[in-house]
């Protein structure tokens, strides 16, 4: 089992354990604070209803977690160790003269500082060339991007391990190749952090003002295509160019306040408590958390959708777990084709719940489809084959509601091929939660021309690995339910 070391276990290290430990990896922590086994608990709690959900396949099962009360124990057998303790150089510099005579010198020692740069932690350590800043993101359990800032010291082959090792929990490793106070992304969260100050100060927005102005606007753009790509489009068919230009006189007009700060003062801290305060004090930080985790899981899984951005890296790192859980994609992959085949294993996100606080009931479909695609895809009615211009259509479909669905459950649909003759297929899918049967879709299929619109006969392929699975599967006792009629007494 791979072991990360965490060193500090609060805000941020609480949510590198998460990332590591729903990634499948053993975790130990070592935090002087008595109350950090609690406060990583509660991360957890978070981290474990909104992260699994992301992915579309079943993340591997989780590592084991924990704490202990030395570093040297702490480090033993790890190849990545997270310092994520408060941004004090002196501070980490201290710990990283205690964890090098303890880690392994192969192992990753990195740390999450938001402004030190690589060289001044490695400034007196006995191994420089062991340290690097990994920057990430709160939640960093959600959040991809993580800011890797290595310096001449670090074996360029130590760089590319400690991005492979990142990426392979789902993150995405930015190589920032220069060093600079505060990195790349937080020189723009202090630019923006600075003009919003003067904004409150000066009194003409409010906290939630600004708020609103980010979250309604450009935050959304921002989310998806970043700035330049933004502004590219805003140049229309006139390009980048022609929007430098007209924008560019802006840079010579008061538009900032950027090159002068606002004294720090008690008032000017008291002024946006206090708005702070009225805008959100009536939520605890927990609940704040959740809501932020549920709006960053939507939105991210509507990128998913469009395989952009975020959505883009979620992907691969779904097509990889997926893999390497053995999920089969090709008849040829089937072990024993006399069994139902396992066509979706998923957690239930957030995205997919009611207002009864369960599974709604269209997320049932979205379920048997992804099935079906699945199922289309292992007979060989894969994207290829579809831009040949074959394909299949649902005809009929039937679900039965048998158990609740819950946020979080981890679903698996088994799937039988009852009937695949001439261009007919009909499917039963069976979802579970552990033993228990949840819900059952019984759906027939056309195979058609995409050109004519119209049923055409499988092709020779789908047709034999079709004919092999219902085969095999013909020994199986009829579905108790298959056939059944809306309202049928049972
Ligand atoms: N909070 C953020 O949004 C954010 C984002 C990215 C990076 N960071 C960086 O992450 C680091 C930690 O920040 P945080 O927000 O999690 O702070 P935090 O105060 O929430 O957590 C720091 C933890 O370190 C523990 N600690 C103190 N001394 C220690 C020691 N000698 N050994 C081990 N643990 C010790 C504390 O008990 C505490 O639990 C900082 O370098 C910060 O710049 C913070």
């Amino acid at each position: 089992m791979t072991i990360a070391a965490i060193i500090g276990g609060g805000v941020i290290g609480g949510g590198w354990a998460a990332r590591f430990l729903l990634n499948g990896w053993d975790v130990r922590v070592f935090d002087p604070d008595p109350d950090a086994a609690r406060k990583i608990g509660e991360v957890l709690d978070n981290a474990r209803r909104s992260m699994p959900g992301l992915s579309d396949t079943a993340l591997p099962a989780e590592g084991r977690l924990s704490f202990h009360t030395t570093m040297s124990e702490t480090v033993s057998g790890a190849v990545w160790i997270q310092e994520s303790v408060p941004e004090r150089l002196e501070l980490k510099r201290k710990v990283y003269q205690t964890l090098q005579e303890h880690c392994d010198p192969g192992a990753v020692l990195a740390s999450s500082t938001s402004g030190f740069k690589p060289s001044e932690l490695q400034g007196c350590a006995t191994r420089p060339g062991q340290i690097v800043v990994a920057h990430p993101f709160n939640p960093v359990y959600l959040m991809p991007l993580v800011e890797v800032v290595p310096t001449e010291k670090n074996p360029p082959e130590m760089v590319v391990q400690a991005k492979e090792l990142l990426t392979s929990v789902g993150m995405y490793p930015l190589h920032v190749r220069k060093e600079i106070d505060a990195h790349i992304a937080d020189r723009f969260l202090e630019a923006v952090w600075r003009e919003a100050l003067w904004l409150v100060k000066d009194g003409v927005a409010t906290t939630e003002e600004i708020d609103e102005s980010i979250r309604m606007g450009f935050g959304i753009r921002w989310a998806q295509m970043g700035l330049f790509d933004t502004y590219r489009v805003a140049g229309g068919e006139a390009g980048m160019k022609h929007f430098m230009a007209q924008f560019g006189p802006a840079l010579e007009w008061p538009w900032t306040k950027l090159m002068d700060v606002p004294e720090f003062t008690d008032e000017l801290v008291d002024l946006i408590a206090g708005q702070s305060d009225a805008q959100s004090g009536h939520m605890s930080i927990r609940e704040m958390e959740r809501i932020r985790d549920d709006n960053l899981v939507s939105m991210m899984r509507a990128l998913k959708a469009r395989d952009w951005a975020s959505g883009a890296v979620l992907n691969k790192h779904d097509a990889k777990i997926s893999e390497e859980a053995g999920m089969v994609r090709r008849t040829d992959q089937i072990v024993d084709p006399s069994l139902p085949i396992v066509t979706v294993r998923r957690a239930v996100p957030v995205d997919w719940l009611d207002y009864n606080g369960h599974m709604t009931e269209s997320r049932y479909l979205q379920a048997f489809a992804d099935a079906t695609d699945r199922l289309m895809e292992i007979v060989g009615c894969d994207q290829a084959y579809i831009a040949t211009g074959g394909s299949f259509f649902t005809a009929e479909t039937h679900i039965r509601h048998i158990d609740e669905t819950h946020l979080g459950s981890v679903i698996e649909i088994s799937t039988r091929v009852l009937m695949a003759e001439g261009k007919k297929m009909h499917v039963w899918h069976e979802m579970f939660a552990g033993e228990t049967l949840l819900a059952t879709g019984e759906h027939i299929l056309i195979h058609v021309s995409l050109e004519t619109r119209r049923p055409a006969p499988f092709s020779p392929e789908i047709a034999k690995n079709l004919e092999m699975i219902s085969a095999a599967q013909s020994g199986l006792a009829a579905p108790d339910g298959a056939g059944r009629y809306v309202g049928q007494p049972r």
